[in-house]
């Protein structure tokens, strides 16, 4: 039964979505670079651990909170707490993560068309239009402007649909689409020369490096970035979850396919850059180090694509497409927090309500595009390095402290009648109670040190 809200119609239509949310820029752009940079396998190892176990328990938290409630962020914590001052602490919390889920959006939508204007540079090359592949690849506020315009279109005009037929109908085309086209990028990228010494890098565990201070840091950043922790998102789409469902299952499973995925980037793009290492094209500075990940993405990778000729079109033209994909199936859950907010706390219809916050999040990125020196670097690192992390820590202190552990139980049994014998209740309550905000505590503690 579809309610009045909107609710997936299929548990595989869920794991399309929230797999769709997870994996995105921050997978196959963000985890590969990272690693490639930060000790390879051992960055690898950090970030499993992290992902394991400190971001699948936070996404369990945002998961049952949302469907018990079936409420969007703000009116689900508020629900949960059983004292006016908990309650609107609770609301406090669920408008910051709407906000941080607003401002990620804003750059997220600038990398996205970035990605967007390079898969149609591809197609311009193959048509012999170089004045247009000019203009679309490189970097300038008229070719910025438009195409971040065109993603939060593209954003906008799914989250209209709804939930069935706008998320879930497009998450459910989209991914598969996506893993396939990893799959033949990875397999191809690994018949070419020099690609062997960049799975070296990669599976290599360098720990002295991945356990650098400051680093864990960023692993944990990344994590919650990946999972998409903290703002709303994955709580607005457990709402969606019909009641039916083993949630402890779901959030695992979707917390697999954004792990796997990652990892499997890794195998494209570490040996990519080798490969491009050996076609002549500079992949380190003068120091000796990496070239940095943004350049890396849009100077190096074109520049394989280039030496291989028409092939390298074809390549390059999936490869972006990928990207833009992926980036579209996250942005749609980005902007369907606020969404589901303004509709259900004040009123709004679905359309107007995705347009008007469609349009204020492109006047952030607008805003940022003017002043990009000053305030590209600084949005991602204040929502993604401590907004996420901040907010996870309190979904934490909400699930384990705040909630009522029999209200909790009565959740979890709705779609698996034996949840209190099983060995999630045994150790997810105690365990968001005390082991996932020290350690998140921990980690800043350490980064505020050193
Ligand atoms: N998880 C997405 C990625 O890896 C980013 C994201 C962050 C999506 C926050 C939604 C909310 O790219």
């Amino acid at each position: 039964m579809a309610s009045p809200r909107g609710e997936f119609s299929s548990r595989f239509g869920f794991i399309m979505a929230a797999a769709g949310s997870a994996v995105g820029l921050g997978n196959i752009w963000g985890f590969p670079t990272q690693a490639a940079s930060n000790g390879g396998a051992a960055f690898l190892l950090v970030y499993l651990f992290l992902a394991f176990s400190l971001a699948y328990p936070v996404l369990m938290a945002e998961l049952i909170i949302g469907r018990h409630a079936h409420a969007n962020a703000v009116g689900a914590l508020r629900l949960v707490s059983p004292n006016p001052v908990l309650r609107r602490v609770g609301a406090a919390t669920g408008v910051t993560g709407l906000i941080v889920a607003s401002f990620i959006l804003s750059f997220y939508a600038i990398v996205a068309g970035w990605m967007l204007a390079y898969c149609l540079a591809a197609l311009t090359d193959l048509v012999g239009l170089t004045a247009a592949s000019l203009w679309l690849t490189e970097f300038s506020l008229g070719r910025n402007l438009a195409f971040m315009l065109l993603f939060m279109a593209l954003t906008v005009g799914i989250i209209s649909e709804g939930v069935q037929q706008g998320i879930e109908r497009w998450s459910s085309r989209l991914m598969p689409l996506l893993l396939v086209s990893l799959v033949l990028l990875v397999i191809y990228v690994l018949t070419l020369e020099g690609a062997m010494e960049g799975l070296q890098v990669y599976l290599l565990p360098d720990f002295e490096r991945a356990l650098a201070p400051g680093l864990i840091v960023k692993a944990l950043g990344a994590a919650f970035f990946s999972l998409s922790l903290g703002v709303g998102t994955m709580l607005i789409y457990g709402s969606y979850i019909s009641d039916e469902e083993n949630l402890p299952l779901l959030g695992g499973l979707v917390t697999l396919v954004d792990i796997c995925i990652a990892v499997l980037a890794g195998f494209l793009v570490l040996p990519a850059m080798y490969v491009a290492l050996h076609s002549g094209v500079e992949i380190f500075t003068a120091s000796g180090a990496l070239i940095s990940e943004d350049t890396l993405i849009f100077t190096v990778l074109p520049r394989l694509f280039d030496s291989m000729g028409l092939v390298g079109v074809v390549v390059s033209l999936a490869f972006f497409f990928l990207m833009t994909i992926a980036a579209l199936t996250s942005s749609i859950s980005m902007l369907e927090a606020p969404v589901a907010y303004t509709i259900e706390e004040h009123g709004l219809e679905r359309k107007p309500a995705a347009l008007m916050i469609g349009l204020v999040i492109a006047m952030i990125s607008t805003a940022i595009l003017l002043n990009f020196e000053a305030l590209f670097g600084l949005v991602i690192a204040v929502t993604t390095r401590y907004g996420q992390p901040l907010l996870g820590f309190m979904f934490c202190l909400y699930a384990g402290w705040v909630w009522h552990r029999d209200t909790l139980l009565q959740e979890l049994r709705k779609g698996n009648a034996g949840a209190e014998h099983g060995l999630f209740w045994k150790i997810w309550p105690s365990y968001v109670r005390f082991v996932c905000p020290c350690i998140i505590v921990l980690i800043f503690a350490q980064s505020l040190l050193s």
